[in-house]
């Protein structure tokens, strides 16, 4: 039931009143200046699926920053941002909402995974170069046509049929983050490439375009995936389509025990998120540990680097695996609470859901989960200024103290903030008794 080709009244039935008239006063803005302009890319497929979208993507066939100029004439309190070189400018309404406005361009590529070199062209230059049909679609916004749906290349049919599909065979090959693409729409639509698709993305890799694209740009895609709620379904994607290798800079060493630390890894964060505070852990760092945790350091450390990792990310992540291997073979075995509690205390909260997801075995689970429930982040009853006025004196003797009592409340032997305070005035006596 995907509706109509003229799209006006699901547009205000579903973006509501304010964002059709947005919508409409630029097409009559355009038509003033014998500019057409379409709605294009990701909003229309939105808007087709019944969801809601975020930035509005508009394609001018013309310069489109004359184009917001003669919006901005019209309709005060919009700010116009434009970058003459790309030929693009931001319209931004006094509410935030954000339009994006493109001349429509025929991209050429200098060489395969580059970025594109822009020329001008019509809508359907411009929709022929995009990644999919579902977001090869356009609505026009002129005054005349207001809605009408354009969709030279079947997209509204593969919205139907449920399927990814590029638009010319040499696509993969101009820009190999689509292939990550196709499995980011896989997962989050719970679409399915079509088999052309499919073995055209194979070919490519073969091929061995991946070489030619920056590890941060592979990054930026891949931790999309990574975040998704779908990413289960993605993790599962790049396995069955062999993307190990060029992800980790090597192939993966066991490709199923790859795949099933990466299901364990999902499992564990959605544990996390349901008992704890979700933000202290981010899904893409979780699941990064796991893709890397068995590289050589050297191998990792590269990878951090192609990859632009920020700095501070990158030197947990690297503390945490250095750890990882050695903890996930000594918690196959039962540690007394003080020991494990050090073995665990330098790693990253990250690093714990990763270590979790590392093996199968369930005493090194249950130990892990139970640190973190009890004693990740612990809460000392006292502080240095406590200590202070229970006449601990300045300088190292707090600190000691300090690691005194956190053995203390790991091993269950204090509390409360009574019984340590008897226990440090007691040890302080027997000092000043036997220095
Ligand atoms: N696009 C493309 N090739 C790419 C990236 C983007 O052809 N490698 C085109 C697609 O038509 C896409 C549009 O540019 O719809 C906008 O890209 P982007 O904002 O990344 O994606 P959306 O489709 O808007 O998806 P999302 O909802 O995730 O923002």
């Amino acid at each position: 039931p995907l509706g109509p080709r003229n799209l006006a009244r699901r547009l205000r039935g579903q973006w509501g009143e304010r964002r059709t008239r947005r919508l409409r006063e630029l097409g009559q803005a355009a038509a003033e200046i014998d500019l057409r302009a379409y709605l294009v890319g990701g909003s229309v497929r939105d808007l087709l699926l019944n969801q809601s979208t975020q930035d509005l993507d508009v394609v001018v066939e013309g310069a489109a920053p004359a184009l917001a100029r003669r919006l901005q004439e019209r309709t005060p309190g919009v700010r116009v941002v434009t970058h003459a070189a790309f030929g693009t400018a931001t319209l931004i309404f006094p509410d935030g909402e954000r339009l994006d406005l493109a001349s429509s361009r025929v991209e050429h590529y200098a060489a395969p995974a580059a970025l594109p070199m822009i020329e001008l062209g019509g809508i359907h230059a411009d929709l022929w170069r995009r990644d999919f049909t579902i977001n090869a679609m356009a609505m026009d916004i002129h005054p005349a046509r207001f809605g009408d749906l354009l969709d030279p290349y079947h997209g509204l049919t593969d919205l139907r049929e449920r399927r990814i599909r590029i638009l010319h065979s040499l696509s993969f090959v101009e820009d190999p983050t689509r292939i990550l693409r196709a499995v980011r729409f896989e997962a989050r639509l719970g679409f399915c490439m079509d088999e052309q698709s499919q073995r055209l993305a194979l070919n490519a890799l073969h091929l061995g375009v991946f070489e030619q694209l920056s590890g941060a740009r592979l990054w930026r895609e891949l931790r999309y995936l990574f975040d998704l709620p779908q990413a289960a379904a993605a993790w599962e994607r790049l396995g069955r389509l062999h993307l190990w290798t060029v992800l980790r800079g090597e192939p993966a060493k066991d490709p199923t025990l790859l795949l099933a630390r990466g299901k364990r890894a999902l499992e564990m964060l959605q544990w996390y998120h349901l008992l704890f505070r979700p933000e202290a852990v981010r899904p893409w760092a979780v699941l990064l540990r796991v893709l890397l945790g068995d590289l050589a350091e050297p191998a990792l450390r590269r990878r951090l680097h192609e990859f632009q990792l920020a700095a501070r990310d990158a030197s947990v992540l690297l503390a945490d695996l250095r750890q990882l291997r050695p903890l996930a073979q000594r918690l196959r075995e039962r540690l007394e609470p003080w020991p494990r509690y050090q073995a665990l205390a330098p790693v990253s909260l990250e690093g714990l859901l990763a270590l979790m997801a590392w093996s199968d075995n369930e005493l090194l689970r249950e130990q892990v989960s139970d640190y973190i429930q009890h004693q990740y982040d612990l809460a000392l009853p006292l502080d240095g200024a406590d200590l202070l006025a229970l006449g601990v004196p300045q300088g190292p003797r707090i600190g000691e103290w300090l690691q005194w009592l956190r053995r203390a409340v790991v091993e269950g032997r204090v509390q409360d903030r009574e019984t340590a305070q008897r226990w440090i005035r007691q040890g302080l006596q027997q000092e000043t008794q036997s220095p």
